[in-house]
């Protein structure tokens, strides 16, 4: 069985990247938690998957020119369901506090220093600070972002995501550093897996939500399935 990692908490059902969310995937019995960062004008890492707050929130606004206050009082639950009215978008610290100890925190930073400068080395403060470290991981579209980590924390695990068929993923991932290579589950075949196993890499994919996808990783052997509902690949 590959690892169950829920997409933005178990997006599916609960409004993406909120508390809601998250705990519902807990509920659920995920092995690991994915999710989203960008950071606040004021510099506070907040999980958050757009650029701006717009579709996720009953606000408007890019995250990087609103403090965390102007981004806290709004309701980021209401557009999903008036069930979840209320629900707050996290900080990356109150997150990582609520999430048990056996979860796998899978962090994507949705842009490094190119739009954020110094943030991978926040990012890192911040998992040291609270304990995470080990159990954490970090992907990202932005692999400059991955070489910067690599530099200022050798030791902390990465994916490398991609979205289109690679001419060679295995080696880019190797050539950064990374763990596991996180890629678009439309991509992944038995070949790709075992080429990424031959060189020491996990394939976690994404994002795959219907039960021909889920079963079409798992016969794949994948590592793990990222999954707006977690309980589909834990359950199918
Ligand atoms: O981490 C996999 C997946 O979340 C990447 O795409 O747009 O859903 O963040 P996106
Ligand atoms: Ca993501």
């Amino acid at each position: 069985m590959p690892q169950v990692i829920g997409h933005r908490g178990a997006a599916g059902t609960h409004p993406e990247n909120t508390m809601a969310s998250f705990q519902r995937a807990f509920e659920i019995g995920v092995d690991g938690i994915e999710f989203d960062v960008h950071r606040t004008a004021d510099g506070h890492l907040v999980v958050i998957h757009d650029p701006n707050v717009d579709r996720t929130t009953d606000g408007s606004g890019l995250v990087m020119a609103m403090t965390l206050a102007e981004i806290q009082a709004l309701d980021a639950g209401s557009w999903k369901d008036p069930a979840f009215a209320g629900q707050r978008v996290p900080t990356l610290r109150e997150l990582v506090r609520a999430t048990p100890p056996g979860v796998r925190l899978y962090l994507e930073l949705k842009a490094g220093s190119v739009h954020y400068p110094g943030i991978e080395e926040e990012v890192v403060a911040l998992l040291k600070a609270e304990g995470v470290l080990e159990r954490t991981q970090i992907s990202s579209f932005d692999h400059r972002a991955l070489v910067r980590f690599k530099e200022i924390c050798p030791e902390l695990p990465l994916g490398m995501l991609t979205s289109c068929n690679l001419v060679d993923p295995v080696g880019m991932a190797k050539s950064i550093g990374c763990e596991a290579i996180h890629p678009a589950w439309p991509w992944v075949t038995p070949d790709y897996v075992a080429a990424a196993h031959a060189a020491g890499l996990k394939v976690n994919c994404w994002t795959a939500d219907d039960p021909m996808a889920i079963a079409m990783m798992k016969a794949a052997g994948v590592d793990g399935i990222i999954s707006n509902y977690p309980e589909r690949v834990k359950d199918g």
